[in-house]
């Protein structure tokens, strides 16, 4: 099952190593918060020794956060880190690298790349940015943002309950429907061959069962 995607990404993409932040490659997060600076890896022909990184840009000057050289696949490597608040969770799972971001201060705000390298593939590199935003309260947009999720939610639940009750009620005209087709057939069954009125009790005491 897992063969094909990895089929599918070595047709696709151009390099082997890709490194990823998702989709949003950027967080606004409150001052005294921990967040998350995600990053995940994925390569064509497996990994041997991928060295990574995180840098963090702080105003022009590229300082290391943390480096590791992960061995294989799904196996923790030691971490070192340069930088203070700052862990490893990732921990390699799933090809995983991110970290996590301790009680944030706003001189966390910037851009923080997250570098791989893979001597496997001919030492091929990759590196993708991720931006931090450190403010000191949530936007009245997001609010509005949250209020707009939260409604959109109630709606789809609202929307799930209406459609439930709306198939409830179809199933139910149905049944009713199809009992009143049953007795169409068992009196016309009864009517057209008298011969069959062995059939006939059967198709009587068929529903009772069904009522239990
Ligand atoms: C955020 O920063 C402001 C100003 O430095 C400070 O007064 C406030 O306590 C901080 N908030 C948190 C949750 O740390
Ligand atoms: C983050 O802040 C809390 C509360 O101030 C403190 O207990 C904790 O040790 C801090 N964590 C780190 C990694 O600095
Ligand atoms: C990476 O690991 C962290 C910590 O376990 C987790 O929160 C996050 O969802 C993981 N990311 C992916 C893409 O699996
Ligand atoms: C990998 O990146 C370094 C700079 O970080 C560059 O000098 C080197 O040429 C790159 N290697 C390959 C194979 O592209």
């Amino acid at each position: 099952v897992n063969a094909h995607p990895v089929i599918t990404l070595c047709m696709w993409s151009a390099q082997g190593l890709e490194m990823s932040v998702g989709k949003i490659p950027y967080l606004e997060a409150v001052n005294g918060s921990t967040v998350m600076l995600p990053c995940t890896y994925a390569s064509c022909i497996g990994i041997k020794n991928l060295y990574f990184n995180w840098q963090f840009n702080d105003s022009g000057i590229m300082t290391k956060v943390c480096e590791a050289e992960i061995a294989s696949e799904d196996v923790e490597p030691p971490v070192k880190i340069f930088r203070e608040r700052v862990e490893f969770v990732g921990k390699n799972h799933k090809n995983n690298v991110s970290i996590l971001l301790w009680n944030i201060t706003f001189e966390d705000t910037g851009q923080y790349t997250c570098y791989g390298r893979n001597p496997k593939e001919k030492d091929r590199n990759h590196s993708v940015i991720f931006t931090l935003i450190v403010v000191d309260e949530l936007k009245v947009a997001d609010k509005t943002m949250t209020i707009i999720i939260a409604s959109a939610v109630g709606g789809a639940i609202a929307f799930l309950i209406g459609f439930m009750l709306l198939k409830n009620f179809t199933l139910f005209v149905l049944a009713k429907l199809e009992e009143k087709n049953k007795e169409c057939l068992v009196t016309s069954s009864g009517i057209d061959n008298t011969e069959n009125g062995l059939s006939g009790s059967k198709a009587d005491s068929k529903p009772t069962p069904k009522k239990k």
